[in-house]
């Protein structure tokens, strides 16, 4: 019996780089999504996706997990709104929705806690420092609070509050690819923390408060304590260097606009950041500014559901 489930993409509000660290996360499930179909096929096992060996890896991780040495030949199609490098979480949305479909059509069990656990399991092979903050907010959708305690813990909550449509605008900042990968940007971070550790602490710290001020300023509905909140964020980004010249002048206007914009996940060093996110009262203001940086914009929805069984007949 065929069947279909969907992921989300995410957004941090605050918190990546340092939350590998032990530092909190907040992040938000956005209106992209991923769908993947499972269906049988009389032949063999066939996958049709951007990436097959990605894919290959997610059954064997599935496999695995119930000790299968083979599985019944199946189709598996993957179709995917999120633009891949642009750190909206683009593989682990693939990883979260296969997993999610894997485990119903193979044993028809819905289980978001395991996909989350397996999809961790994926996420390690992208780079070996991975938080589990990805596949954590993709999975339960909404606003994650995220934090890992130790390798075992992991203090995963989603919020209880919906984003008020006052404070519910934000927009993507399309300001070209990134040269390097998040693992790359991972490892250029682990070299910068290992080399000036109380100076990696000081913004740690700075940015665990700004993350709290987030969460706090979603919950009042206030958009002058969530604009000045996102500022700090971005700047701690800075300071430890995840944020590429090109896109620095851009979210200096928007900060003198009224607004805010921040790089998002691994960020970028030298040429594009992917996808900056921006907040900002008056939406009018940004198609001009973004013209003249030759970059493009696009409003986006946060606060979306997490993994979904869209069908499964
Ligand atoms: C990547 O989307 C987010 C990082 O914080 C890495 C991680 O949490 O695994 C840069």
């Amino acid at each position: 019996m065929p069947v279909s489930v969907s992921a989300p993409g995410k957004i941090y509000l605050c918190g990546e780089h340092f939350v590998v660290y032990g530092a909190p996360a907040l992040l938000s499930a956005i209106d992209k999504r991923v769908t993947v179909k499972i269906e049988d096929h009389k032949d063999k096992l066939l996958t049709y996706s951007l990436d097959n060996r990605f894919i290959r890896h997610i059954i064997n991780v599935v496999k695995n997990h119930f000790g299968l040495r083979s599985i019944r030949p199946f189709k598996i199609t993957v179709a995917s709104q999120i633009k891949k490098g642009y750190h909206l979480g683009s593989s682990a949305a693939v990883s979260v929705a296969s997993i999610g479909a894997l485990l119903y059509y193979l044993k028809r069990v819905w289980n978001p806690d395991l996909v989350n656990k397996l999809a961790f399991e994926v996420e390690k092979i992208k780079h070996h420092n991975a938080s589990g903050a990805d596949n954590s907010g993709i999975t339960y959708g909404g606003l994650v609070w995220y934090r890992k305690e130790l390798e075992f813990l992991k203090s995963i909550w989603q919020l209880s509050l919906k984003i008020p449509s006052n404070l519910n605008k934000f927009y993507l900042i399309d300001t070209g690819t990134p040269l390097e990968s998040t693992a790359a940007m991972v490892k250029f971070v682990a070299k910068k923390y290992a080399e000036n550790k109380r100076f990696f602490d000081r913004f740690m710290a700075i940015n665990e408060i700004q993350t709290k001020k987030i969460a706090l300023a979603l919950k009042e509905g206030n958009a002058n304590n969530l604009v000045n909140a996102l500022k700090v964020c971005e700047n701690t980004l800075e300071k430890i260097g995840v944020v590429s010249q090109k896109v620095i002048p851009i979210i200096r206007e928007v900060e003198k606009k009224g607004g805010a914009a921040k790089i998002l996940g691994g960020g970028g060093r030298s040429k594009g950041v992917g996808y900056l996110l921006c907040f900002i009262a008056g939406e009018n203001l940004l198609p001009d500014l973004v013209k003249r940086y030759n970059f493009s914009l696009e409003a986006i929805s946060l606060g979306e559901e997490g993994i979904r069984l869209e069908s499964s007949k």
